[in-house]
């Protein structure tokens, strides 16, 4: 496999960056974990988020053409965590023209930067275009477009068409994949996993109503590449966790917790790496909304170092590894002589939890309740009377025979 090694995660941003400003387009300076002021969702979750506006006609300060790298959060993949390629705060590249060219454009402009800037050869990619549905047309001019530059199409529908929630801005996208197997590429995205998904082109020419309909939209484009699995294919690892983005995470936390590789690392690597750009963001644990998220990533890492050995401890995280994440994300680190405050929000967190888990504990006892299952109303009861949420006391109880641990 054709791959370039020196391409880190660093080159690999300024070489998407640069090729954009080369043609136009002006850097966005955002990049917040945290949407804009009155926007609704909890976290952004992809790099048009904070453009929505933009996209829907209002006229952007920097101009029609823009470049980014937006970070992300997906608490919808949260179960997925632990696999090779899912991650809850990722980086996103972004590319927009706000009424400015068409998809034809960004799709000739995509397929030269894969093939020059980040050298993968053309043999190795695929794509899919949206191939109409009882609403909208087939995307002929995506067709067409990819069909002169030589890269085979296959057709979807609910595959091919994107949108940020039920309502507002979409339209039909055009995926590239690249071929990760051994050997020469065969078969199609839709049929073989082997093909990976780096880069969605949408054209956001629609937006749709809470009936459901579609009004046109002054035709943008809207591109996201996933910044951690393209540097994946970039460096021909099979997993995120084997390229730079984690390093030194991968390299330290098995001997620090004696962890081997597996689920329960990637989940400890991922959820702390994650836990670190939340919290550099601004948000601190609490019982809802943005602050439950945090809370809920750092007692999963809590839950998964203490099933095997209860005295693991995130005071013994290196600095270096926090160091590293905020400098991937842009983020300050401590002022010099003073205390880490991110550490201080682990480690309060840490106390939290066993305090909160001792007195759990010492309330079943009490109660005889032992488990495995437990009733809604002793749920509920140790709820309301003695502050406990139910993933609390699920983690003190022994498992159920079959399941699988969370
Ligand atoms: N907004 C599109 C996506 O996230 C590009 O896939």
């Amino acid at each position: 496999m054709d791959t370039i090694d020196t391409l880190d995660t660093d080159r690999t941003i300024s070489t998407f960056v640069d090729f954009y400003r080369e043609r136009g387009h002006r850097p966005l300076t955002g990049d917040s974990l945290l949407p804009p002021p009155g926007d609704p969702v909890l976290f952004t979750t992809s790099g048009m988020h904070p453009l929505t506006p933009y996209l829907v006609g209002r006229p952007h300060p920097l101009g029609t053409r823009l470049v980014n790298l937006q970070r992300c959060l997906r608490t919808t993949d949260l179960d997925e965590v632990g696999d090779r390629t899912h991650l809850t705060v990722f980086q996103m590249l972004g590319s927009w023209s706000l009424g400015d060219y068409g998809g034809p454009q960004s799709l000739r402009w995509g397929y030269e930067l894969l093939r020059d800037g980040f050298g993968i050869h053309p043999d190795r990619l695929h794509v899919t275009v949206f191939g109409g549905d009882g609403q909208v047309g087939p995307d002929t001019d995506s067709q067409r477009t990819w069909e002169e530059l030589g890269v085979p199409v296959e057709l979807t529908v609910e595959d091919n068409w994107w949108s940020n929630g039920p309502t507002g801005p979409c339209g039909p996208d055009s995926e590239i994949f690249v071929w990760t197997g051994d050997g020469p590429p065969r078969s199609t995205p839709t049929t073989d996993p082997r093909w990976v998904e780096v880069w969605n082109h949408v054209m956001m020419r629609y937006h749709r109503r809470t009936d459901g309909g579609l009004d046109p939209l002054r035709p943008g484009v809207d591109t996201g590449m996933g910044l951690e699995r393209l540097v994946t294919v970039l460096q021909g690892k099979r997993s995120v966790y084997e390229c730079d983005v984690f390093e030194p995470w991968m390299r330290t936390v098995p001997q620090l917790w004696g962890l081997d590789d597996g689920p329960s690392l990637r989940l400890v690597c991922d959820h702390l790496r994650s836990g670190t750009v939340v919290v550099g963001d601004g948000v601190l644990p609490s019982s809802n909304g943005r602050g439950y998220v945090l809370r809920r990533l750092l007692r999963r890492v809590l839950t998964t170092l203490w099933r095997e050995d209860p005295s693991r401890t995130l005071s013994d995280l290196p600095v270096e590894l926090l160091d590293h994440t905020r400098h991937q994300f842009r983020q300050p680190g401590p002022q010099p002589g003073r205390p880490d405050p991110l550490r201080e929000v682990l480690l309060d967190e840490e106390q939290r939890f066993r305090s909160l888990l001792d007195r759990g504990r010492s309330v079943l006892t009490r109660q005889g309740l032992t488990g495995p299952t437990l009733t809604q109303q002793q749920y509920h009861y140790l709820h309301e009377t003695h502050g406990l949420p139910r993933d609390l006391i699920d983690s003190l109880l022994p498992p159920t025979p079959g399941s699988a641990p969370n």
